[in-house]
Order: C-alpha cells, then sequence, then structure tokens
C-alpha cells in the first residue's frame, strides 16, 4: 500500500492506473477505523481494480463545541489494518493541503443540510459536501463507496453528485454492528460502561418501530412521538426520531413506500446516530 500525502503525488499515481484503464474505487474516512469501515474496503476492492482510501479529520464538518480536537487520531494503526484489507492507496493530507489559506468555496446542499441532524449542527452538512467534493475532484473515482450508517450523509452526496454533475457512481453499503446490535462507531468509544449496556435500545427502538410499520400501522407522527418518549425514559436525550422517505428524507405518508426510520439520541457524552429501512408492499 502506498501512502501518499500530496494531491500533487496522488494524481501522479492515479493517473499511471488510469493510463492501464484500471478502475478505481474511493473510501473516504475521517480514520480510527473500525469493522464499519473495512467492510467498505472490501467491498470497494471487490467493485474496481484499485482501491483509494482517505483519512482526513475534516475541521468544517466539525461545530463549535463539538470533538474536533479529541477525535481520535490513531493513524499508525489505521494504515496497517487498510494494508491487509489490500487497499491500494492511502491519502493522507495535511488541513493546509485541503484548505489551503485562501479557500473560501462552500458546497451546500440546501435543505436536506437543514433536515435532521442538520437542525442540532447547522455546519455539519456543508463541511461534509464541500470535503466530498473536492475528494472526488482529486480522485476521480469510478465510484466511491458510503456506508448506510449515515443515512442523510448518503442521501446528501448522491443529491450533490447528481446536482453537479460529477460522475461517479455512489454505493452504500448496510451498517455493521455489534452483536446486541449498537453500530460500530468511533464515538462508542466515550460511553461508560453503564451506558454501553443502554445503547443497543436504540437499534432495538428502531426494530420495534419497523415491526409497527410492517404490521400496518401509518400514523407516523404519533408513532415518532411514541418512540422518542420511550428512548428517553430510556435514559437518552433523543433530537429526533423520524420516519422519512428514503428518496429525499421528506416526512414519509402514509402511501409511500420505501421508508427509512432514523434517530440520534445522546447517550452521556455522544451522541449516537442510527436508523432502519422499511420497505412496504403493495
Ligand atoms: P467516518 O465517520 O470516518 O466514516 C467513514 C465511512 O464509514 C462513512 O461512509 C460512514 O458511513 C462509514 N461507516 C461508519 N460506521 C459504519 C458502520 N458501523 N457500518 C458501515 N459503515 C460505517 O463519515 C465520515 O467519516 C465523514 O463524514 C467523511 C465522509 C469521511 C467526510 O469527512
Amino acid at each position: 500500500m502506498q501512502l501518499v500525502k500530496t494531491i500533487d503525488s496522488l494524481r501522479a499515481e492515479l493517473n499511471r492506473w488510469r493510463s492501464k484503464q484500471e478502475s478505481i474505487a474511493l473510501v473516504p474516512t475521517m480514520g480510527n477505523l473500525h469493522r464499519g469501515h473495512l467492510r467498505l474496503i472490501d467491498e470497494a476492492k471487490a467493485l474496481a481494480d484499485k482501491v483509494v482510501a482517505t483519512l482526513f479529520v475534516n475541521p468544517t464538518q466539525f461545530g463549535e463545541g463539538e470533538d474536533f480536537a479529541s477525535y481520535p487520531r490513531t493513524s499508525a494503526a489505521d494504515a496497517q489494518k487498510l494494508k491487509q484489507h489490500k487497499t491500494d492507496l492511502l491519502f493522507v493530507p495535511e488541513i493546509k493541503e485541503i484548505y489551503p489559506r485562501n479557500h473560501c468555496t462552500v458546497v451546500e446542499v440546501q435543505d436536506l443540510s437543514k433536515e435532521l441532524c442538520g437542525q442540532v449542527r447547522p455546519q455539519h452538512f456543508a463541511g461534509v459536501a464541500t470535503v466530498v467534493c473536492k475528494l472526488f475532484n482529486m480522485v476521480q473515482p469510478d465510484l466511491a463507496v458510503f456506508g448506510k450508517k449515515d443515512f442523510q450523509q448518503l442521501v446528501l452526496i448522491r443529491r450533490m453528485v447528481d446536482d453537479l454533475n460529477i460522475p461517479v457512481t455512489i454505493r452504500g453499503i448496510a451498517t455493521v454492528r455489534e452483536k446486541d446490535g449498537l453500530a460500530l462507531s468511533s464515538r462508542n468509544a466515550y460511553l461508560t460502561r453503564k451506558e454501553r449496556q443502554v445503547a443497543p435500545i436504540l437499534y432495538r427502538t428502531l426494530c420495534d418501530a419497523k415491526q409497527t410499520i410492517d404490521q400496518g400501522d401509518r400514523d407516523y407522527l404519533r408513532l415518532e412521538k411514541q418512540y422518542q418518549e420511550s428512548l428517553t425514559m430510556a435514559g437518552f436525550v433523543p433530537d429526533y426520531f423520524c420516519v422519512r422517505r428514503v428518496s429525499d428524507l421528506r416526512p414519509a405518508a402514509p402511501d409511500d413506500k420505501a421508508l427509512v426510520i432514523l434517530t440520534a439520541a445522546r447517550l452521556g457524552k455522544p451522541r449516537l446516530i442510527d436508523n432502519l429501512q422499511v420497505t412496504l408492499r403493495g
């Protein structure tokens, strides 16, 4: 696996691959890699000749008072894992490589970036869209792989790619979970032992809501309120528990078929997010 730090050396290597007609898959990450990230790498490897992973803790997607400074940085261990999973190239830029001093362009997917997590993290998705757009321009991959764990991020990136005519195929990969259902996340490390025992209730609540909808309940507003209350009872401080359409994350209507239930809730220090798709028949 090659490790490169500058856009020039990245492009030089990519050009060599491209001249041999090799297809390229991109997996952007902020590091502190776990099995969820590595699933994306494996999927990328199965879909393209070459896999580029990026490791960059992107400052513009963290709000004031969020954990940018303390976000776990484990680049040596990450590089080791990526190598084991047959990543071809790892791009680890410094902040000034991505955001030179005169940088002043922001990519914002309007509306979608203000919904759900965007309500609590108003600058977050502009930071995500900007850095992902820049990475797409730097790497120009044939495809890019993202986790469904961050469902709003995935929908937003698909929207951006469509709106800006970026020639890349986006692949969404199912959330990798612990045995008890908790979605893997770098921020799970912030949970105390006691909170860790409570944390799987988030996914169990999503499963319960899915079952209720599968059984025919279409009163989504009532369900949202009910499940939000049950999360509060369990010890969470929920930001939202919402039933939305998969295509654009607008509130689901009773005749919509492709739904996703999304939730975000604080549990002690970390804010956990999770979601579950529901596909209705008929
Ligand atoms: P990060 O949180 O490091 O996640 C990198 C990728 O891993 C994202 O596509 C995310 O959805 C996926 N991922 C995280 N946990 C997962 C899990 N349990 N199962 C499956 N996939 C999982 O998301 C970001 O970084 C950043 O916002 C980024 C896109 C890199 C832009 O800075």
